[in-house]
């Protein structure tokens, strides 16, 4: 199927080269030509594993093609938004300037019997506003609502083995048996393999994405909750969460307490969620979620609260190594990123940061070009009075105490996520301080 791509940023990109390699014919368009360039090269603008293998793979087999040029949108049957939607600069609504440009650019070069489909994460009640502007601007071109729910590090294989697909449909009957009929033909591999479809309205499709995310974010601040009481009574949630865990009603997944989340999605997602119910007259129906952003955002607050602590009760001229920058392994992103902001506020306590991170300094160096950046973990710990883990890369899960214990000036390190094994570095002699553990 011939399809077209709006966007080619973390969901874009992947979900252009994804369905490029299902066996569409596939072009992706961004307005930023070094993106495109970098794409149409079939290099990855940024670190996702698996995709610089299937930008090559799709590419050489000849589906897949860049522009910034939106009229090479003209001749594909379906044509997926896959624009940003961040949050605004003035409040916490969601700017959808992206979206709206993306569909005034793409209006043009529809024709009638051609789907859009929105991916990009929406406020409830966009997707019917859209479909209006889609039917006047070409009569005939309809609308669907196919939110995304991939997670960066694994975005390629969440494309390409989704665990669910949602279908926000028109309400027009006969477009909306048209709309399933395209849909079904995109994801005919996905489907073929059992996945479970929910078809549905677009306030339904638009709201499944916003709830699931605000769900995973209310599950990472109530055990975070529970690490800061855990703190006090000296009680360990990571065990707790074990405990809990176990009942199959609750899960252990996103259960891990920590430094909180961060991202491109989570935190502004809550944000313009909390933005739209008040719009909507239902501010108290999310007003949790305040609670949920302010308990998620007291945890980086924490981290460096605990090492200026452990440093003697200030940080001036210490030099402390900071290892991680992005907001979750395997992925570069920076954005709103939990790591990125301990090392930034340390640098304002005055310490001598060094941060490092296997993929995310050169984000981060654009960003804060004021922080003292390396790629290699030896010179991060060399002669470091405390260290602070804030990403859990395999690479500092791995680290030996006892190397590293040569390396620093003094043993002390702050693990924000949990994820060394205490016991194992306090032998080697250093002093471990986890996060909701005694
Ligand atoms: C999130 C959702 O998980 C995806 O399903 C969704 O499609 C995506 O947002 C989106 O809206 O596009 P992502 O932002 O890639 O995906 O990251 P997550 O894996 O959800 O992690 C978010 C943050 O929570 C990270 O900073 C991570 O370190 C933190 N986290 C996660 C915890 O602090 N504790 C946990 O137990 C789990």
């Amino acid at each position: 199927m011939k399809l077209s791509v709006i966007g080619c940023g973390y969901l874009g990109a992947v979900h252009a080269a994804a369905m490029a390699e299902v066996g569409h014919e596939v072009v992706g368009v961004d307005v930023d030509s070094h993106r495109i360039s970098e794409l149409a090269a079939h290099r990855a603008p940024f670190y996702e594993p698996q995709l610089p293998e299937i930008l090559a793979s799709a590419g050489a087999k000849g589906g897949l093609r860049f522009s910034t040029d939106i009229a090479q949108a003209a001749g594909s049957r379906v044509h997926f938004l896959a624009v940003g939607t961040p949050q605004r600069a003035n409040g916490n609504a969601a700017d959808l300037s992206a979206v709206h440009a993306a569909v005034d650019a793409l209006i043009p070069h529809l024709q009638p019997g051609d789907l859009v489909v929105g991916k990009s994460t929406v406020p409830v009640g966009t997707a019917a506003g859209l479909a209006e502007r889609i039917a006047e601007g070409c009569p005939g071109a309809m609308l669907a609502w196919n939110p995304e729910f991939l997670r960066e590090g694994f975005a390629v294989e969440d494309t390409i083995h989704p665990d669910r697909i949602v279908y926000g449909l028109p309400r027009d009957e006969a477009e909306a048996l048209v709309s399933r009929q395209l849909l079904d033909e995109v994801y005919a591999v996905a489907i073929a393999r059992g996945t479970p479809l929910v078809v549905t309205n677009y306030e339904t499709a638009e709201l499944v994405k916003v709830a699931a995310n605000a769900f995973l974010a209310t599950k990472i601040s109530f055990i975070n909750a529970m690490a800061e009481i855990s703190e006090v009574v000296g009680a360990d949630v990571t065990q707790l969460a074990d405990a809990i865990g176990y009942d199959a009603r609750i899960g252990r997944k996103f259960l891990n307490a920590g430094v909180g989340f961060g991202g491109g999605c989570l935190p502004k997602d809550i944000r313009a969620f909390t933005a739209r119910a008040e719009e909507l007259g239902r501010g108290e129906s999310v007003s949790f979620l305040k609670e949920i952003d302010a308990i998620n955002l007291r945890r980086r607050q924490h981290v460096v609260d605990t090492v200026v602590d452990v440093l003697g009760g200030q940080a001036y001229q210490k030099k402390v190594a900071v290892l991680g920058l992005s907001f979750k392994p395997d992925s570069d992103d920076i954005r709103d990123s939990p790591a990125l902001d301990v090392a930034v506020q340390l640098k304002g306590r005055g310490a001598d940061v060094v941060a490092m991170d296997p993929k995310a300094v050169p984000n981060s160096m654009r960003k804060h070009p004021q922080l003292a950046y390396t790629e290699d973990v030896e010179t991060a710990l060399g002669g470091a009075h405390a260290v602070v883990l804030v990403t859990e890369w395999a690479q500092f899960r791995d680290l030996d105490p006892v190397w590293a214990a040569q390396l620093v000036k003094t043993p002390l390190i702050i693990d924000g996520r949990n994820c060394l094994d205490a016991d194992r570095w306090r032998a080697a002699g250093w002093t471990y301080r986890g996060m909701g553990r005694p």
